[in-house]
């Protein structure tokens, strides 16, 4: 069962069946402010930070799902019926009306056809202002003037996800709201340099700034008050519950369009007044629009591809980057799963989103460097979950809310937290992201910067990545292989004080990564140290944790192997036999038996799963994951972001066509017309996908969040489609299905365009028998070229 379609001339999905079965969200914003939005206009904003700046509020995890909103009623005022623009929360008989959502590149446009009228809401954030504009069109298409009133309407947040959701003896008394020259002001007492407000190209025929009073007693968003009278109240008030709710009185002849644009923005009513008075010139919202929609044509211009398989194409050129961009720009902390609770970055989490985006969003992916350089403690290891803000001194000289319940504030010294809590994993991702940026940029200075260490002392760059490598070395375990600590990547293994197979490989890629940067930098006593390290983590790979048919997943304290055929359950880890591959420390037999057990064991046709069989009891010298239901997250569901690495251990093997199988099973463009099954929305990976054992197996949960994103683009274009950078070449090495007889990419790298033309005239799945230039033969990796050219590559496999 299929709810929308992918539209990618316009880069948008379409929803043309509202009643999904969970909500489908979108992202606006590209810099401060964001909103996630629902298909049906419900969702929240922020303004930099989900904890502490909220803007409009949201009811998580509630019912309905996606209250409320940033809603627009439109009511016939020689009736007085209404509805709204989008199908909730009116929620108009879906056999009368007919509703659209479009999810396009942050924007959203819903659309409804009701009665003759025709109206749209567009929704997006101009990239140069914090403002949320709702660009709102109604046509008649009928044959009689209608005389309408339009209500625009959102709620407004206590400011910090806490004081929203707890402590409403304060929170409740601590906002006001007022209105003046067309422009509603909510202000918070306590904090007196915030303010959020909400106006409109026009001024209002009445307005409400009380939520109880614009819905009235007993009723919701469904029915509010104000709307079934034809009018707002003028309400307003110091203390209490907020909102903007704006309303136009407005009459349309037949044939004729009416446009009105509200504005929801952060400021004071003077800003407001300003930003009014700037977007009621409908030019400038036209061309903030344009400018939002050239800022991602440029972006995605950067990497096309032309391939025999359009699902790739849709999610490579768009959906998939899109969300890794995402992860990048907001972090993994505002969805309507994580609601904001959580603040700032992962350090494991934002190290690999950043990687896959290096080359669409250096700048933001070099702030994300530096500060998580500023997360990593002297000792080598880098802060599990913090808030960059913790570090930056400008921040600290920023007004803090403080508040009258009186609580004892945290000690500034228990933000470093010790090795008790420290994931072995989390240091080692920066090192590879690291080295890929400046591959990506040939920003080499980033290596000699000087950066503070988050508890004391300071190092370069360079140095930083030291201490991550001699981190791991130092804590190894009797057999040599990385103690796996607090967890390594999987939250739930925790093998209590065990040694992590995974951790291990991982320092070997690592080290290997940071070699290569060694030498590039002429550093050879580096260069000698390190790849005798590298030398060692393999040798103790091999010798500790081969177990005959695949590796082993860890070796909990008290010597019991995980991830072992003699186990009963969690016998087969996908993350070990993986690792093992794309580190490079599986010798070729090894490597190639390792994936064929994990094909064997853990494929399924909604993906990879991440161990078999699942674990029934739980067992905490293994950890946390048997105390988590059978088929769900860590305990043997589909992980999403594991999978990716399957794939490209595949096409390291060369096996294009298992690589392609991998990747097709968890492509969510693929479960488009499967929505029954999937229910989630088919343009973003999901953190997982219910397994096997589950009795929702194939149900996808968690999107937009998760690091399959960035991997799953990652694998696709530089491991299925094979182009990858050198710090001073660019690679092409494909790995695709046989019968892919050619495809086409456009790249973009410092500032230079190649055109490549791959053929594969004789169906091979891996394997470069010449490179041209221009024309001209090519040995090795393409150098960059200047800045500006183009540049025609065509590429022969076989
Ligand atoms: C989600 C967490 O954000 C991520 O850090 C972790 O690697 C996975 N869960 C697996 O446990």
């Amino acid at each position: 069962m299929r709810y929308g379609h992918f539209d990618n001339e316009n880069r948008e999905y379409v929803i043309d069946r509202v009643d999904v079965p969970v909500s489908w969200t979108n992202y606006l914003g590209v810099k401060d402010l964001c909103t996630v939005i629902s298909h049906n206009a419900g969702g929240y904003s922020f303004h930099q930070n989900a904890e502490h700046h909220r803007i409009t509020r949201f009811r998580q995890n509630g019912v309905p799902l996606d209250r409320p909103g940033h809603y627009v009623y439109i009511r016939d005022n020689d009736t007085g019926e209404y509805w709204t623009i989008s199908w909730q929360p009116v929620g108009k008989d879906l056999s009368e009306a007919k509703y659209e959502c479009r999810h396009g590149l942050s924007y959203s446009k819903f659309s409804c056809d009701y009665q003759d009228l025709h109206a749209e809401q567009t929704l997006f954030i101009p990239i140069e202002d914090d403002v949320e504009l709702w660009d709102v069109k109604i046509s008649n298409r009928g044959g009689q003037k209608r005389d309408l009133s339009v209500f625009a309407y959102c709620e407004f947040s206590f400011h910090h996800i806490e004081i929203d959701n707890q402590n409403l003896q304060m929170s409740l008394y601590a906002s006001g709201s007022s209105y003046a020259d067309g422009v509603i002001q909510y202000d918070f007492f306590y904090e007196p340099w915030t303010f959020h407000y909400f106006t409109s190209h026009v001024d209002p025929d009445s307005y409400d700034c009380l939520r109880d009073k614009f819905l009235g007693n007993y009723r919701t968003e469904t029915n509010p008050a104000a709307v079934e009278e034809g009018k707002c109240h003028g309400s307003f008030e110091l203390g209490g519950n907020h909102c903007g709710a704006l309303h136009k009185r407005i009459s349309i002849a037949p044939g004729e369009e009416s446009r009105l644009v509200f504005m929801l923005g952060v400021g004071p009513r003077a800003k407001g007044k300003e930003i009014k008075a700037k977007y009621s010139q409908l030019a400038n919202v036209d061309k903030s629009f344009a400018d939002l929609r050239a800022y991602w044509e440029k972006k995605l211009a950067i990497f096309q591809c032309k391939t025999p398989h359009q699902g790739l194409d849709t999610m490579v050129n768009i959906w998939t980057l899109y969300q890794a961009e995402t992860c990048v720009v907001w972090s993994r902390f505002a969805s309507f799963i994580e609601v904001g609770g959580r603040t700032g970055l992962g350090y494991r989490d934002t190290s690999q989103d950043v990687m896959s985006v290096v080359h669409t969003n250096p700048t933001r992916c070099r702030q994300r460097i530096i500060e998580l350089m500023k997360g990593q403690v002297s000792d080598g290891y880098g802060l599990h979950l913090f808030d960059p803000d913790w570090f930056d001194p400008e921040k600290q000289k920023a007004p803090t809310f403080k508040s009258p319940t009186i609580a004892h504030p945290p000690d500034r010294k228990s933000l470093i937290h010790g090795i008790e809590h420290v994931c072995s994993d989390d240091a080692l991702w920066i090192v590879v992201t690291i080295c890929e940026y400046v591959k990506e940029t040939g920003d080499v200075a980033l290596f000699d910067e000087v950066v503070p260490f988050a508890n004391e002392g300071e190092a370069t760059v360079y140095g930083h990545l030291k201490r991550a490598l001699d981190f791991s070395a130092r804590h190894i375990g009797n057999t040599g292989i990385c103690l796996g600590l607090r967890a390594d990547w999987n939250d739930c293994l925790n093998l209590g004080g065990g040694e992590s197979a995974m951790v291990s490989f991982m320092h070997h890629w690592a080290l290997k990564a940071f070699v290569e940067a060694a030498e590039f930098l002429g550093r050879d006593a580096d260069v000698k140290q390190y790849s005798a390290t590298a030398d060692k983590v393999r040798a103790a790979c091999e010798s500790q944790l081969w177990d005959g048919d695949w590796y082993l997943r860890g070796i909990t304290a008290k010597g019991m192997k995980v991830g072992s055929n003699e186990n009963e359950e969690g016998r087969v880890f996908i993350e070990s036999n993986t690792w093992a591959v794309v580190s490079d420390v599986a010798s070729p037999a090894h490597a190639r038996a390792c994936m064929d057990a994990v094909d064997r064991h853990l494929f399924s046709e909604y993906g990879i799963h991440l161990l078999w069989p699942a674990f029934s009891k739980p067992n905490d010298d293994i950890g946390f994951m048997g105390r988590v239901y059978k088929g769900i997250k860590e305990n043997a569901a589909i992980f999403s972001h594991p999978n990716p690495w399957a794939v490209i251990a595949e096409c390291k093997l060369g096996r294009g066509e298992r690589a392609m199988k991998f990747y097709d099973s968890l492509l969510p463009y693929n479960q488009n017309d499967k929505i029954e099954v999937r229910e989630a929305e088919p343009y973003s990976y999901c953190q997982f996908v219910m397994g096997k054992d589950h009795t929702a197996f194939g149900r996808a949960r968690h999107p937009w969040l998760t690091g399959s994103g960035g991997w799953n683009y990652t694998a696709a274009t530089r491991w299925i489609l094979g182009i990858r950078l050198d710090f001073d070449g660019m690679i092409i090495d494909p790995c695709i299905p046989a019968d892919w007889k050619e495809f086409e990419i456009k790249r973009q790298w410092r500032g230079a365009t190649f055109h490549i033309k791959v053929a594969n005239p004789n169906s091979v799945e891996k394997g470069v028998k010449e490179v041209r230039l221009n024309g001209k033969p090519v040995q090795g990796p393409i150098p960059p070229q200047p800045s500006g050219s183009k540049n025609e590559v065509s590429v022969l496999m076989g």
